[in-house]
Formats: structure tokens, C-alpha cells, sequence
């Protein structure tokens, strides 16, 4: 019993978290991605580290530092990252932390685009793979808790309990990024969990604190199995 407390109640689950913007070239110079500092999902790895989970953290060209003590995993472009899941299943958990680039450019070109006397680039897009949706659909296989993140703005309780059903995943949590907040780039968070069971508003506090309660919610989840 006494190793068993010391041991932590995410003990020997395997859980993946990624984190951070995607980078999606334009040319070797540029790129487009979403804001990101991955933060909150540095803060969610080391929590759920903390309570025992073997963590595999799958994340894009963050400028927060990478957590300690888990595996990490870089990667670039939203196809990166989708692969570097894939391979890091099966897993008792996941949660979907990155801000992926919703778009990629097909047009991207292997050498620098010049500037041509005022005529502009034209680029064309395509869309992603949408990796919650997809591990969240996985009829073998999946993950039994899938956690989905929703940065909105305007009715963020709506857009989210909407997402969580696009998605298929079990909980989303929800955050506020209208500019007049500041939670975006900032230190705190304030979010909604969003499960089958209802919307709970948790209240700002440090992203750390929001991950240790996320963390501790999840290790409840993952016992009642
Ligand atoms: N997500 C993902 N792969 C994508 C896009 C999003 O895994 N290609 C995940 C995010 O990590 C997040 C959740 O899906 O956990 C919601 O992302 P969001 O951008 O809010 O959802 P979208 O379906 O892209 O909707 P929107 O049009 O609002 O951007
Ligand atoms: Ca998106």
C-alpha cells in the first residue's frame, strides 16, 4: 500500500499530450501558424508526470520550455504531429493541448519566393488532418479518455459544447481568448470543462494550477475506468 500511494494513480498509464503552434511552410524562410506559447500544455505534461503517468509529449515549435522527466517529442508541421500520435499510441489518455495550423499551403515552394517589382504570391491551401477527431474516432484502439482543448471567442460555453460533439472526444476544456481577457501569451488561465455530464466553470488561476486540477480530474476518470 505504502509503495502503491508513492507510486501516484496515473502509475503505469501511458498518456499523450501535445502542445504548442504547427508550422506550416510557405518556402524554407516562412511559414504560417496559430499563437501558441504552449504553456498550458508544459503544465498539463508535468502534472499528469506528477501523478504517475508515463507522458509522451508531441509538440510543435513552442517557446515554452519543455517539461522534464517525459518524453518529448518535436515536431513541425500538423502531419508531424499527427504521425508522431499515431506512433505513440495505444494509450490510456490523450490530451489535444496544440493549436494546429487549421490549414497547410500546397503551393509551398522548395526555394525562396522573391519579391517580383510588386506582384504578389498567390498561395493555395489545404486542410489538415484534424488528429483529436481522428484518434477521438478510432474504433481500435482509442485512448479511454480523449481531452480536447477549444480556444474561442463570443460564446465560448456554445462553441464548445458544440466542438465536443464535432469531435467525439469525452471532455473539452474551453478557454476565453477575446483579446480584453489577456489570457492569451499570459500566465493564468480561466476555463470551462466541458464533459457529458455538463459545463463547469473553473476559476482563473495559474496555468499550472489548471493543469494540476485537469491532471487530478483525469486520474479520478482513468480509476472509475
Ligand atoms: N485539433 C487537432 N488537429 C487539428 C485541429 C485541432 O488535433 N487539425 C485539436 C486541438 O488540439 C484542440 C481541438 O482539436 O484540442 C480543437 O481545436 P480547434 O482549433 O478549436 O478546433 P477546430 O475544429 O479546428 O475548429 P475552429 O474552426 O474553431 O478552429
Ligand atoms: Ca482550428
Amino acid at each position: 500500500i505504502q509503495q502503491a500511494l508513492a507510486a501516484g494513480p496515473l502509475e503505469g498509464k501511458r498518456i499523450v499530450v501535445t502542445s504548442g503552434p504547427t508550422h506550416e511552410p510557405i518556402d524554407p524562410v516562412r511559414y504560417i501558424a496559430n499563437r501558441s506559447s504552449g504553456a498550458q500544455g508544459t503544465a498539463i505534461a508535468e502534472a499528469l508526470r506528477d501523478l504517475g503517468a508515463e507522458v509522451v509529449f508531441v509538440t510543435g515549435p513552442a517557446t515554452a520550455p519543455r517539461p522534464q522527466g517525459v518524453q518529448v517529442i518535436e515536431v513541425e508541421s500538423a502531419r508531424d504531429m499527427r504521425a508522431a500520435v499515431m506512433g505513440a499510441l495505444p494509450a490510456a489518455a490523450a490530451v489535444f493541448a496544440a493549436a494546429v495550423a487549421d490549414w497547410r499551403v500546397t503551393s509551398e515552394s522548395g526555394s525562396k519566393i522573391k519579391k517580383q517589382d510588386g506582384r504578389l504570391p498567390v498561395l493555395e491551401f489545404a486542410e489538415n488532418p484534424d488528429i483529436l477527431r481522428e484518434v477521438a474516432h478510432l474504433q481500435d484502439g482509442r485512448p479511454g479518455l480523449v481531452v480536447g482543448f477549444a480556444a474561442e471567442t463570443d460564446d465560448v460555453e456554445a462553441n464548445a459544447v458544440a466542438k465536443r460533439a464535432r469531435k467525439g472526444c469525452d471532455w473539452i476544456v474551453a478557454n476565453d481568448v477575446s483579446p480584453e481577457t489577456g489570457i492569451m501569451g499570459g500566465t493564468e488561465n480561466a476555463v470551462l470543462l466541458v464533459t457529458g455530464d455538463g459545463v463547469e466553470p473553473w476559476p482563473r488561476a495559474g496555468k499550472d494550477v489548471v493543469a494540476r486540477r485537469l491532471a487530478e480530474r483525469m486520474a479520478d476518470a482513468l480509476s472509475k475506468g
